[in-house]
């Protein structure tokens, strides 16, 4: 189920996945934050968030920077548009109404593991980038405990089923092959943080669009599967993403 299927997932999930980011909006602080450390992304600079869903990366930027966000789901667009948000465009990832070399840095979080096909929109992330821009990428990586957990739990207590094209050792060249100087590809443990166990896993199973499972249910499926630990003032789930920082030549 890609492409098209999982666009018309988004329309369903969507408004549910904007829930949880809006009820938790702390939760994937640290997954945000890696990615724009890891872009490098300066203050004055032209940004791109692609896709953006409900436009949740513009608060972990520098001043100054200009940020369009873009995402094909009706549903993200009028979750944006609830929020008043500017420079919000509702495009394929692959066919964005921008000039070519507009852009000094695309951001891509958690939204590519559902194309089936990734060279279209890596071309496009070529035309719009000017040259020596940076793109930052972050999925799931094939293999982990991460890409299980949601091919397993997600896919069993979901309607539409789950089942990702995870990073793995084609990324690479097939960036090379668009255009791209891959700099840096790197697993990293992201935490996914919240003030308890039950508020983490409530988190997820908004965020995910879990049924016939309760909270408490999915909590022992997350220790076990993915890895929960305490910290200083609450909990982390130890996500899992693999980031690619990628300049085009
Ligand atoms: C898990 S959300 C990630 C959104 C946001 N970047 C974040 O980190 O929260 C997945 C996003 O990918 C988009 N998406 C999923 N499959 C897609 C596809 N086949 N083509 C284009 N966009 C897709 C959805 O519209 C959604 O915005």
């Amino acid at each position: 189920m890609h492409d098209d299927a999982y666009m018309r997932l988004f329309n369903v999930r969507g408004r549910q996945y904007d829930a949880a980011m809006a009820r938790y909006p702390q939760a994937r602080d640290a997954e945000f934050d890696a990615a724009v450390a890891i872009a490098g992304i300066a203050p004055g600079e032209c940004v791109a968030d692609i896709p953006c869903g409900g436009g949740y990366l513009g608060r972990h930027l520098p001043p100054g920077v200009t940020l369009y966000s873009v995402d094909s789901s009706d549903v993200f667009a009028d979750c944006m548009r609830a929020t008043g948000a500017s420079r919000f465009l509702l495009a394929p990832i692959d066919d964005v109404p921008l000039a070519s070399g507009r852009l000094d840095h695309i951001l891509s979080i958690a939204g590519l593991h559902h194309v089936v096909d990734r060279g279209p929109f890596w071309q496009e992330c070529a035309r719009l980038l000017r040259q020596g821009g940076v793109l930052t990428v972050g999925d799931v990586p094939a293999g982990s405990r991460v890409a299980t957990f949601l091919d397993s739990v997600v896919d069993r207590h979901t309607a539409t089923g789950h089942r990702g094209i995870y990073f793995d050792g084609a990324t690479v060249p097939e960036l090379e092959a668009c255009g791209f100087s891959v700099e840096c590809a790197e697993a990293r443990r992201i935490g996914w943080r919240a003030e308890s166990r039950l508020a983490l896993a409530d988190f997820c199973r908004m965020l995910f669009g879990l049924e016939g499972i309760t909270t408490a249910e999915l909590l022992p499926r997350l220790a076990e599967g993915v890895g929960l630990r305490e910290t200083d003032g609450g909990v982390e789930l130890d996500w899992e993403l693999m980031f690619f920082r990628a300049v085009r030549r």
